[in-house]
Formats: structure tokens, C-alpha cells, sequence
């Protein structure tokens, strides 16, 4: 059935108070749920009660404390003739040691958890499981105390207590309304790491991260992620933490990165546990970024919700640019105490961050709105709401809620987030809500705005330049258009874009602006931000002294495409002048894609693809530029990524794109093998691991040093260098770098590597996950194709389907990371998507859910390859049986 947002209507009854009492037990659970509820005024008439349940066992049901009659139903309970208010007591049994798809209440390691967003509640409780619905609850947890010693909900514990048998019992208490997505229990043996700060307003708080015992020396960084989280949102926003404490837990069988529970988050272990000898610069900076996500859902979220779940991206998107920023500031030393050494790169921090979520946002969610799942930021229908926590909601979503603070600037953005929460603070609200606060606290027009909201599909922007050196006018010509998607059936009206533009002279410094009919201004303006409402908007600069290469879309100030036609020569003119960090990277990335687009297309008609050298010396000028930080040169000396280039191209040839690469990889290599050594031995850090940017952007250079030099012909110096790296190295960072670049050698050594590595982390299961994803993401070698080492590691004893993040270590590194090797021509990539799929469909239709999507752009590819896939999909169809992969795979049959 296909859920759509115009069907939304009220609830018919409000539930005020929710009382739940647990007896844990792993094998039969018994839930007893007492509401008070009350029909609601403002909505259609009805003495009918109805609520959601699934997989419960209903044991009584009783009204006012008489029994009531009640009928079951395929989606959950029917309650006739119920009184105006009344208390309503159920009395369900549920069973979480069999609960293998992690949502509802589960078991993991023997402990309890739950995960209720989206839908999850209604496995726990019959319930009107919608997010409009908020009641303040009570929840008295009782289990075995031995085997369960801690008992944790929402909220405040007020009371804990023994019972009879060797049982106990804690009772919390959430004082805040919240929907029934945001309630959370865990029970079982954990330990925490604990610290009480004080806030803002001088209250204490007690800050806590439950784990396993073992793990406890791998919580710092995240506690401290904590502190910092709540110190940056009382600054940025004047948002403080609501409750006396703050908990957060990790669990290692999780679907997704972590749940913002009130008061209660929970988290996969791999966003919570980290050590130096166990957890890489990105681990630590995913934690920070997870944890602060988290945390600021408290307010954009919890505090105001969503009405319904097509209003998703209103706490998604705006909570994912709050983490962006809040990392931002981090990595620019402005989240901490960080003395001078720290500010002195603040812009380039800044750049660095915005361009590793561009990257990602162009790789996937491009690719999203150019394919059968293409949807807006507020989805107009779905049968699955799960499939829809995707891409678009969260990181276009993002882009969009950055779009008003490049819009009305920062205080602007802050005025409207302060009359968001003066309206809005205890409701359930929509995206125009939001919408509507930043327009009036601007006084300001955003109805055109409301397109971003509503129209799928990533809007191309293409742009004309002329020159007139007699009138030294510049004119720019900027069109709006969006591409064919059939799978989109929104309009395509012409957007409000912020599009920001700099116009570089000859001398790589940035000319005035200054607009045909403008004043002059006192002080010059060299980037302006441009709004464009129109299908085609012309803007005419007059002074040009000269002939200027325009900077455009700075910053990526709009989540579009631009087309420009440049020269190979004006886009390394921008890579080596551009003062826009992030155009000076994208510049470089244009150049790329233009010489690889170019060579797969010849490698995919068996010629062998070369480089011009001009592209090579424009790398290399970045490569020796000791003015720029380390993390910056190694994301511009970082080739645009083999799924990027598929997305460009009509027909995609996955082998021919990968040659291609590595030819470009191993010209890299060749042509500037000394400045690699040169750049390997500079940023060799010695001394204590710090997870900070700078020496994570030292390693990161240093390591693609690394994997560049291992391309060469005579490896035998990078060869040396990575056994003495991996022998030496006292972080995961190197240590997996350098187990990587043996890897790509291959033969024995990579093989005593592995061993080594396996048997030294062989009781981390986070670091396990790694040695299967480097395994699984592996170049094929002509004889050893890498679906044979993928088959082999499935047999492997530490290998298991039903932990999420194993299943995606070995499954997801292969299907969606190793493009070449999953799209061998003789399909033997589809046959075992097509059998993970199936065999994960009916233990966890979510994770399967997301492995089946990565088949979903098969129309991209070769003629051949499609026969395949479609064969591949339409076996999945005919015995799939959850409503999550059927519509994903439908989808993508769909003509
Ligand atoms: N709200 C969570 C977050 O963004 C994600 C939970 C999604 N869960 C799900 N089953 N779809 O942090
Ligand atoms: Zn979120």
C-alpha cells in the first residue's frame, strides 16, 4: 500500500500519559501499557479506536478497569464504542531473543535494547505509532538482577528497588511530551564512563557512555565529543540541555549510526568506541560528528518533531547541517580552548570539511535523484518509511537548510532558528513551518523556496560567459534546467538558488563585482552571493578591466550541477589561484573527470588510455605547495571516485572506468614518484597519536603518498616503506594503511599481513569489520577474481549475516565499494547480491532493503551488464517478502 503525504490527517485520539511497565525476559517479554486518552476536538468524529501493533500477543485489554472488547487486525488493534476520555490498559507479550530485524525490543550480546523510530514502538506496544501523537511517559523496567544489572530509559530514574526471585526494578520518568519514536529501554550488563558538568546556566548535569566492560577504555572520545557538543549548541544557538542527565549506549547489532531517544541515545558501537590502536582519523571524526548529530536532535527533533514522517528532513536535514557545522568549528579549533597553532588554518578546516560533504553528497545522493528512488526532500508518497531515511532527506536536506543561513547570513539564519523555537517548542511541526519561521523573523519572501521542498531531481545550472573589452563589461548568463528521470513525476519550476560568484583576473587575484546599474562602493565585493528566480538570469559586471575565469557556485553555495565550458587551461588556472578553497578543489576534480571520462571511453573501445602532461604538472604544483594544508592537498590529489564517474557517463563500463583510473593513478605515481617520497617523509608524525585535523591530514597525505607509490612498476621502496609503517605505526590509521598497500602488492606478504593483523585484533569485532572491508574491496587479479576471496571470507568463522555491520563489512564493501569486480561481465557480482538479498530479506528487511538499492541504477550501464542486473532484480521480485526491498525493487523494474 502506498502511504501519501495529502492523505495526512489528525489523529482521532490523544494520548496524554503513557505508563508502561516491563518484565524483561529474553524469550517471552510482558509489556503492560496503561494511556490516558482523550478524543481529539480537531479531528473527524469517531467512537473508534485504533492502534498499531505488530508481532504481539494481546493477554487483556481493559477500559477504566472493566475488560473491553477489542478485535485484532492485520496492522494492529480495534477498540469500539470507547467513552470521550478514558484509561486504557493493555497487556502484550512480545518476544526480543527472536527479533532479528532490530527494531521493536531486541536482544544483542545477551542485553536488551530498543529501536522504535520509525515504526518500531508498535512491536512493543499497541499504540497510535505516529509522531503527531506525544504523550509524557512513566517506565518501570523489572529483570533479573544478575543478569541484567542496569535498567535505563528516558528521562529521570526516581526509583529503583529489589523484588522477590532475585529480581529488581528501576522507574523513570520523562517529564517531556515526545512521540512514541523517541522512547528507548536498555537493560543488561554495561558499564559507563561518567562526568558532571556545568552548563551554561550553571545547573549540573550528569553526562554518561554505557558500553561492555571491555570497552570502557574507548570511551573518552566520545564522552568528550559529548561535552564539546553541548558547549558548541549553547554557544551557536543559546540551546542548552533540557535534562538532569544525558546517556548514551553503545549496542554492536544496530540497523543504522545511532538514535537521538530523549535523554536515552542510543548508538552502533562503531560511533562511540574509539582508541588510538583501534579506530582510524575517520572513526574519530565520524564519533564526533555522530555524537554531536545525536545531541543536537535533542532540540531540532525531540523538542519539536515531526507531524508526520514527510516531514522527515525537517529534523533531518536541518540536524545534519547543525553536525556539519558543529564539525567545522571543531576542526577549526573554535570548539575548544585551541591556542594559536589551531586558528591559523580555520579556512582551510573549513573547506576541508565542506568538500568531503560535497564529495559525498555528489557521489550518492546525485545518484539518488537520477534514479528509480528520486524523490524530494519531502517525499510525496512511500510504501516503506524506513527506505526513506536516505541521502536526499538527510544530506540534501542539509544543503537545503544551508542554503537559508547563505541566504539571510548567519544572523539572520539564528533569528529565524530563535522564532522556529518560540513558536514551535513542544509541537509537531512541518518543513513549512521552518520555512515560515526563517521568512518572518527575515521579513522576508520564501515561497519560491518551498521548490526545494517539493521537486525532485538535482537541477543543472548552466552558465555563459562574454567578454566586451571596449565596454570592459563581463556578462554571465545562467540558465535553470533539470534532466530526464522518469522515475520523477514532480514539477520543474524554476528555483530560488543561491549562487555564489567570483571573477578571477589574469593575475589570480579576484576583481570588484559590481553590477550593471549598481553604485560603487566604498569597499570592493570580490565573491557575491547572486539569486536566481528565473528560468534564465543575466548578469552584467561592468569595470571588467579584462578578461576574467569566472569562480562559480563558491563554496557549492546550492546543491545543483553547473556547466560551464572550460578550458583545461582556465581550470588550472582556478586549481593553482582560485581564492575559494573549495573551487580550487573542484577545479582540480573537473579537470579529472574530463581526462578519465575521456580515457574510459577509449579503454572501453580496447585503446590503451593516456594523459596529457598538462594535467599531471597542475597536480603536481599542488602536490609541492607547502602553503596548503596537508588535508587539502590530499582531497585534490584524491581522483574523483569510480561511482562518481559511472553517474557521468550515458553508458558506464565499470571496467573501462577502472583502467582508466588506474592509469591516471599510476601516471600520478611515475611522474611525481619523488615528490610522493618527498611528501611520505614530511608527513611522518612522531610522537603521541591526536586524533586533531592537522596530523589527521598529515596521515591522510601521507598515506595516499603511500598508495600511489605502490602503483609504481618497482614497488619494492613502497613495498619497504608499508612493512615498516605497519610494523611500527601506534594508530589504526597508518597500521590499516599500510595493511592496505600490502594488500595491493598481493602474494605471500599480503597474506602474513592479514594473518597478522586478524590474530592481533581478533577480539575487536569493529576492527574485524575493517579486515573484511579491505578484503572484500580488493582489485581482482586476472586469475583470482575478488568475488571468490568474498565467498571464502562468508564461510569465514568470524563471519555472521545477522550483525549489520559484519554483513556490511564483507557484503556492502563488495556490492557498492568494488565496482569493477561486482560488475564482472559473467554476472557472478549479481548472483551473490541476489542471495545475500534474499537470505537478509527475511532476517532484517532493512539492511536488506539498502543492499538491494545497490542494484538500483542499472540502467547506467553497458547493454550487457543491464541483461544481467534486470535478471538479478527480477529473481529477488519473485520471492522477496518484505514491503522494504519489494519497493525498492520494484521501483527500479519499473518502466
Ligand atoms: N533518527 C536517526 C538519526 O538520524 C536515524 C534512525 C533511523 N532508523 C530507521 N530505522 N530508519 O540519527
Ligand atoms: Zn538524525
Amino acid at each position: 500500500p502506498v502511504i501519501s503525504r495529502h492523505d495526512y490527517a489528525p489523529p482521532a485520539f490523544l494520548i496524554d500519559t503513557v505508563d508502561l511497565e516491563f518484565d524483561l525476559l529474553a524469550d517471552h517479554t510482558i509489556t503492560r501499557n496503561r494511556m490516558t486518552i482523550r478524543r481529539n476536538p480537531d479531528a473527524v468524529f469517531t467512537r473508534r479506536l485504533e492502534l498499531m501493533g505488530e508481532e504481539l500477543e494481546l493477554l487483556s485489554a481493559s477500559i477504566d478497569g472493566h475488560a473491553c472488547a477489542s478485535q485484532l487486525t492485520a496492522t494492529g488493534l480495534v477498540i469500539d464504542d470507547v467513552p470521550e476520555t478514558f484509561e486504557l490498559t493493555l497487556v502484550t507479550a512480545c518476544k526480543p531473543a527472536e527479533n532479528t530485524s532490530l527494531s521493536g525490543l531486541y536482544v544483542s550480546n545477551g542485553n536488551f535494547f530498543t529501536q522504535c523510530e520509525a515504526e518500531g514502538f508498535r512491536k512493543i506496544s499497541f499504540f497510535p505509532d505516529r509522531p503527531d501523537v506525544m504523550s509524557v511517559y512513566t517506565v518501570t523496567l523489572r529483570a533479573n538482577r544478575e543478569a541484567y544489572p542496569v535498567l535505563l530509559s528516558n528521562g529521570n530514574l526516581v526509583e529503583t528497588g529489589m523484588l522477590e526471585d532475585g529480581r529488581h526494578f528501576a522507574r523513570w520518568e520523562d517529564p517531556f511530551r515526545k512521540p512514541s519514536y523517541l522512547f528507548a529501554l536498555v537493560a543488561g550488563k554495561l558499564s559507563c564512563v561518567e562526568e558532571t558538568i556545568t552548563d551554561a546556566s550553571g545547573q549540573r548535569k550528569l553526562l554518561q557512555v554505557w558500553v561492555e566492560a571491555h570497552d570502557l577504555d574507548k570511551t573518552r572520545h566520545a564522552l568528550d565529543s559529548l561535552i564539546h557538543s553541548i558547549r558548541w549548541d549553547e554557544r551557536r544557538f543559546g540551546l542548552g540541555l533540557d535534562l538532569d542527565r544525558f546517556m548514551i549506549v553503545a549496542v554492536s547489532d544496530f540497523n543504522m549510526g545511532a538514535m537521538e531517544n530523549k535523554g536515552l541515545n542510543i548508538f552502533n558501537t562503531k560511533y562511540v568506541l574509539a582508541r588510538p590502536e583501534t579506530a582510524t582519523d575517520a572513526d574519530y571524526a565520524n564519533i564526533e560528528a555522530v555524537v554531536g548529530h545525536e545531541y543536537f536532535h535533542n532540540w531540532t527533533g525531540n523538542r519539536i518533531t515531526c507531524r508526520d514522517w514527510f516531514q522527515l528532513s525537517l529534523k533531518e536535514g536541518l540536524t545534519v547541517f547543525r553536525d556539519q557545522e558543529f564539525s567545522a568549528d571543531m576542526a577549526a579549533g573554535e570548539g575548544n580552548s585551541g591556542g594559536a597553532a589551531r586558528l591559523r588554518d580555520t579556512g582551510s578546516a573549513h573547506a576541508t570539511k565542506r568538500i568531503e560533504d560535497v564529495r559525498m553528497l555528489r557521489q550518492t545522493q546525485f545518484a539518488e535523484d537520477a534514479g528509480p528512488m528520486a524523490h524530494p526532500v519531502r517525499p510525496e508518497s512511500y510504501q516503506e518509511i524506513n527506505n526513506f531515511y536516505t541521502v536526499t532527506i538527510y544530506e540534501k536536506g542539509g544543503e537545503v537548510v544551508r542554503m537559508y543561513q547563505t541566504l539571510l547570513g548567519r544572523e539572520g539564519f539564528r533569528a529565524g532558528m530563535d522564532l522556529y523555537f518560540r513558536r514551535h517548542d513542544g509541537q509537531a511541526v512541518t518543513c513549512d513551518d521552518f520555512r515560515a519561521a526563517m521568512a518572518d523573523a527575515n521579513q522576508r519572501d520564501l515561497s519560491q523556496f518551498e521548490r526545494w521542498y517539493s521537486q525532485a531531481g538535482t537541477p543543472r545550472v548552466a552558465v555563459r560567459g562574454a567578454y566586451d573589452p571596449a565596454a570592459r563589461t563581463y556578462e554571465l548568463t545562467l540558465t535553470q534546467s533539470y534532466p530526464d528521470n522518469p522515475a520523477i513525476k514532480t514539477a520543474k519550476d524554476p528555483l530560488l538558488i543561491p549562487f555564489t560568484i567570483g571573477l578571477v583576473g589574469p593575475t589570480g587575484t579576484d576583481l570588484p563585482l559590481r553590477l550593471d546599474g549598481e553604485a560603487a562602493t566604498s569597499t570592493p565585493v570580490f565573491s557575491r552571493v547572486f539569486e536566481l528566480t528565473e528560468t534564465r538570469t543575466t548578469l552584467r559586471f561592468v569595470d571588467v578591466p579584462v578578461e576574467p575565469v569566472p569562480s562559480l557556485l563558491r563554496d557549492f553555495s546550492a546543491p545543483v550541477v553547473v556547466e560551464y565550458d572550460y578550458t583545461d587551461a582556465q581550470l588550472a588556472f582556478l586549481l593553482a589561484h582560485d581564492s575559494d578553497p573549495f573551487n580550487r578543489w573542484e577545479a582540480g576534480q573537473r579537470l579529472a573527470t574530463r581526462a578519465l571520462l575521456a580515457a574510459a571511453r577509449a579503454a572501453a573501445r580496447g585503446a590503451t588510455p593516456t594523459f596529457d602532461a598538462a594535467v599531471v604538472d597542475a597536480y603536481g604544483l599542488v602536490l609541492r605547495d607547502h602553503t596548503l594544508a596537508p588535508a587539502f592537498r590530499e582531497l585534490v590529489l584524491t581522483l574523483p571516485s569510480e561511482a562518481y564517474l559511472i553517474e557521468q557517463l550515458d553508458v558506464a563500463d565499470p571496467d573501462a572506468i577502472h583502467r582508466a583510473r588506474q592509469a591516471l593513478r599510476r601516471q600520478l605515481a611515475g611522474a611525481l614518484r619523488a615528490d610522493w617520497l618527498a611528501v611520505y617523509q614530511a608527513n611522518r608524525l612522531l610522537g603521541d597519536y591526536r586524533p586533531t585535523p592537522q596530523d589527521a591530514g598529515c596521515r591522510a597525505l601521507k598515506n595516499l603518498a603511500l598508495a600511489y607509490l605502490v602503483e609504481l612498476d618497482d614497488a619494492s621502496e613502497a613495498a619497504a616503506l608499508a612493512r615498516d609503517q605497519y610494523d611500527v605505526a601506534n594508530n589504526m590509521t597508518d597500521r590499516f594503511a599500510a595493511l592496505g598497500a600490502l594488500v595491493h602488492l598481493g602474494g605471500d606478504e599480503a597474506r602474513t599481513a592479514l594473518d597478522h593483523f586478524y590474530r592481533m585484533f581478533e577480539k575487536e569485532p569493529l576492527v574485524i569489520d575493517k579486515w573484511f572491508a579491505l578484503q572484500a574491496a580488493q582489485p581482482g587479479r586476472p586469475d583470482v577474481p575478488t568475488i571468490g576471496i568474498v565467498r571464502g571470507l562468508f564461510a569465514h568463522q568470524a563471519f555472521t549475516l545477522r550483525n549489520p555491520n559484519r554483513a556490511r563489512s564483507l557484503i556492502f564493501s563488495f556490492c557498492a565499494a568494488n565496482l569493477a569486480e561486482f560488475h564482472r561481465p559473467d554476472g557472478s557480482g549479481y548472483a551473490f547480491w541476489a542471495e545475500q538479498v534474499i537470505a537478509l530479506d527475511a532476517m532484517n528487511p532493512q539492511v536488506a532493503a539498502r543492499l538491494a538499492r545497490t542494484l538500483e541504477r542499472w540502467r547506467k550501464f553497458t547493454p550487457a551488464l543491464q541483461q544481467k542486473m534486470r535478471a538479478a532484480l527480477e529473481q529477488v521480485n519473485a520471492v522477496v517478502r518484505s514491503k522494504d526491498v519489494r519497493e525498492i525493487v520494484e521501483k527500479a523494474l519499473a518502466d
